[in-house]
């Protein structure tokens, strides 16, 4: 199969599902999915091949059944970012206006953060909660968020990629991705494709491959799935770094947070309001979204949401306390003048030195970096 793919050849559901499984289980080594991988890197997969691997991945742990909670649910994922904080703005205004958000996250590696280090920045917060817990706190306040527990097959390969220099790759990545939104269950897929040089994707042209291939894939196993391409060619918002970054998404829940977060999460937002019928037109759904932020809704919902998943919501009023870095040095500019671009990678990698984010799967964060 190896030789078959480096030929060229398109590689049968079967084909697919052996590797997959034997990969899985042990049977087949490193060293022969490191060249599979490879051979597909510079080979490509068809539709037929991708959504082949997604399933196999998807099928290849548990599969969460989440229709016994009432009304639509809704996920998100990023692609992968700089100072992306989102998921913490926006999916507490979702559940506060209604709509269940059912969100599984995953932790950071390299220069992109994860959402689970980010909430760990409150004490006690719990990531890995059982499926049962996942469900029942979204059947009571309309959202859970958790840890990667699902698609065990891309957990695996992931890892594999990471190291064999053959992550960036369109298909794999929409295969890895949309293997975990599938396993999740939810309704609404809303995927923030991010483009620019702190991203996968360091250009337009290739997230929007990437968005369509997700889209496809979702489409064709009945999800609701809408892509939003979004600039990574500055870090979003203006904190970087787990504990800094839950300050920002606080301030932004406040309706006082930095224009481009607060723009992203109301683009993001309207796709699930329209897609789940609770608002007929975007500028409804923008109405309800702004006001969730004005009239405190969005906030509150916010603690709710820390205070079941067991943090300390001590510090949540004040939460500069949450941060407890061992050195602050301001570093002022020599001389006048605009910024005219940022180089969003080199900052990335600057604060996962400092220790905010993961030099490989291993490292410790630390989260007041
Ligand atoms: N995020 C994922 O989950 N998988 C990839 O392959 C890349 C980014």
């Amino acid at each position: 199969l190896i030789l078959k793919k480096r030929e060229g050849g398109c590689l049968t559901e079967s084909e697919i599902n052996y590797i997959v499984k034997g990969y899985t289980q042990g049977s087949i080594p490193d060293y022969q999915m490191s060249a599979f991988l490879m051979a597909v890197y510079f080979k490509g997969l068809s539709d037929e091949e991708t959504f082949a691997l997604t399933k196999a991945m998807t099928d290849s742990g548990e599969k969460l059944d989440l229709s016994c909670i009432p009304g639509v649910k809704a996920d998100k994922h990023s692609t992968g970012g700089v100072g992306d904080k989102t998921t913490l703005v926006l999916a507490t205004m979702i559940a506060s206006l209604g709509i269940n958000m059912a969100k599984m996250s995953g932790r950071g590696l390299g220069n992109t953060g994860g959402t689970i280090d980010k909430l760990e920045s409150f004490p006690g917060f719990n990531t890995s909660l059982t499926n049962e817990q996942f469900i029942e706190n979204i059947k009571h306040i309309g959202i859970a968020v958790n840890g990667p527990t699902l698609s065990p097959a891309d957990k695996k390969i992931y890892a594999l990629r990471d190291v064999t220099a053959t992550v960036e790759n369109v298909s794999l990545i929409a295969s890895s991705i949309m293997s975990k939104k599938l396993a999740a269950g939810a309704d609404i897929i809303v995927l923030d494709v991010k483009s620019g040089s702190g991203a996968f994707m360091k250009n337009e042209h290739d997230a929007l491959q990437l968005a369509h291939e997700m889209v496809k894939i979702g489409k064709a196993s009945n999800k609701q799935t809408i892509a939003v391409i979004s600039d990574m060619n500055q870090p979003l918002g203006h904190n970087i770094g787990n504990a800094l970054e839950v300050v920002e998404a606080i301030e932004t829940l406040k309706g006082k947070g930095p224009a481009d977060l607060h723009n992203l999460c109301i683009a993001l937002g309207t796709q699930i309001l329209e897609a789940a019928g609770k608002a007929s037109d975007a500028a409804q759904a923008k109405d309800m979204l702004e006001l969730s932020l004005t009239n405190g809704t969005a906030y509150s919902k916010f603690k709710e949401f820390i205070k079941t998943q067991g943090g300390d919501i001590s510090n949540i009023d004040n939460p500069m306390k949450l941060v407890n870095a061992s050195y602050i040095v301001p570093v002022i500019s020599n001389s006048e003048g605009y910024v005219e671009s940022i180089e969003c990678e080199q900052i990335g990698r600057a604060s996962m030195i400092l220790g905010a984010g993961r030099k490989d799967k291993d490292s410790l964060v630390d989260l007041s970096a």
